[in-house]
């Protein structure tokens, strides 16, 4: 493959993204073979998108960095116009970087720059068939992980004909979006750390989505991650299989998949019985009714899973228990009020399966995906095996202290074969 220096490459690429006139957007990503990692205002980043955008103050570079967990937005003014140097400067940092891919979209061409190892690149350009209309407007929302008018939007219903998304499957949409942002950004992190192997075409990455209803999710994670990096995606191979209890579903997704030339498999079964031929790596759990959650976490561990993404529904089981046990002093006071203790109940039961996980060997973040305007079941499970099992010590003490003050028995306790914090074996 033809190359040319890396400075000379990226020299081009900068009067591209300082032409606040015909940038559509740009997205630098991955690292050099060899460098550091790339950073934002100290920050270590993956994957940086920039566009330009209207605000009162005139033309704005919006520059959105993605840490492993979030994504930060900064604006710079733009244009000689104004005298100010901002966008340029953060241009330039940013092309200091040693990010090992830019993908430039004008609105006549696309350019895509890969690093190579001696700091040569490899280039590709290409015009587009027809110049595209640049939208300024100052779009609240992070960047998108799939467009509105995306194929698999359309063949889910999420978005109408002309590939607008609907008013009515907003919240789906969003949801679904900020479900495969975190995958993204947990499945990156996971393959750099070496947590999952890197898959190929012939022994591509098993994900499973438990509960997958409609699969909106299973097709969205399938199409963000298997799209190549230089349109946005993750470029990485997959395969995904769906569980769910019931077989309308089943024949329903499959038909999707069919339609979208998608291959994916739709097993009927419940959570904790469902037969699948290999052990999944990546295990996914979008709003899997109330212990529906504990069954799916439970697979994950059975099965080994090195990453487990999990948003839990309504919470059930501990609020039931809760209302029947003797609250513990002087928690009373909190239990006293039915919102309250159901809110207590939902948090017990998120850091009692958080825990459970890290005894399991598992690292444990808790986190929100959805803002809690949108929805109040917005919290997630990422947990990743690191293999550094808890025999015992505080955690476990802390376990034990938790559900003996409470007097609880949470499910994935019993799942996991533990009661009192104890597991047999262990
Ligand atoms: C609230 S829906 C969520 C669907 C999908 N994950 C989403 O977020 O769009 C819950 C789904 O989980 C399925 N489900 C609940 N409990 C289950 C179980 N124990 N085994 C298999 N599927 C289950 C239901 O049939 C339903 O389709």
């Amino acid at each position: 493959m033809p190359t040319e220096p890396l400075l000379r490459a990226l020299a081009r690429m900068r009067g591209h993204l300082l032409d606040a006139d015909t940038l559509v957007r740009a997205v630098a990503s991955g690292r050099q073979k060899g460098a550091g990692v790339p950073e934002v205002g100290g920050r270590p980043v993956r994957r940086v998108e920039l566009r330009y955008v209207d605000l009162k103050a005139g033309r704005h570079l919006q520059v959105t960095s993605y840490d492993e967990t979030q994504a930060h937005t900064a604006n710079f003014l733009s244009g000689p116009a104004t005298g100010s140097h901002a966008a340029k400067e953060a241009i330039d940092d940013l092309l200091d970087q040693p990010f090992g891919n830019w993908h430039v979209e004008t609105t006549t061409q696309t350019h895509h720059v890969r690093a190579t190892k001696r700091l040569e690149a490899v280039v590709h350009s290409a015009d587009r068939a027809e110049p595209v209309v640049v939208q300024r407007g100052h779009d609240r929302d992070k960047p998108r992980m799939l467009a509105e008018d995306d194929p698999v939007l359309k063949a889910l219903g999420i978005s109408d004909a002309q590939g607008r998304v609907k008013p009515t499957r907003q919240a789906k949409y969003r949801q679904v979006e900020e479900f495969v942002r975190l995958l993204d950004a947990a499945i990156t992190d996971a393959l750099d750390k070496g947590h999952l192997r890197k898959p190929t075409e012939a022994d591509p990455l098993r994900i499973v989505d438990l509960g997958c209803g409609n699969a909106y999710l299973t097709f969205a994670a399938h199409r963000h991650l298997t799209r190549p990096t230089d349109e946005g995606g993750l470029g990485v191979p997959v395969h995904m299989t769906g569980v769910d209890v019931k077989q309308q579903s089943a024949d329903h997704n499959s038909r999707v998949a069919a339609e979208l030339g998608i291959d994916a498999d739709f097993v009927v079964g419940t959570i904790g019985d469902a037969e699948l031929p290999d052990a999944p790596e990546v295990v996914l759990a979008l709003h899997a009714c109330d212990t529906a959650t504990d069954d799916a976490l439970a697979r994950a561990v059975e099965w080994g899973a090195p990453l487990v993404l999990a948003a839990p529904c309504c919470h059930h089981d501990i609020a039931a228990q809760l209302r029947k046990a003797p609250t513990p002093a002087p928690y009373a006071v909190l239990t006293r009020h039915g919102i309250l203790r159901e809110r207590l109940a939902d948090t017990l039961t998120d850091g009692i399966r958080a825990a459970l996980l890290r005894l399991e060997g598992y690292r444990v973040d808790v986190v929100e995906f959805v803002g809690s305007e949108h929805t109040p079941r917005n919290t997630m499970l990422r947990a990743t095996r690191t293999g550094s099992g808890v025999k015992g010590g505080s955690l476990k003490k802390e376990y034990d202290d938790l559900v003996g003050t409470w007097g609880v028995r949470p499910r994935l306790a019993e799942l996991l074969g533990r009661t009192a914090g104890d597991r047999p074996g262990s």
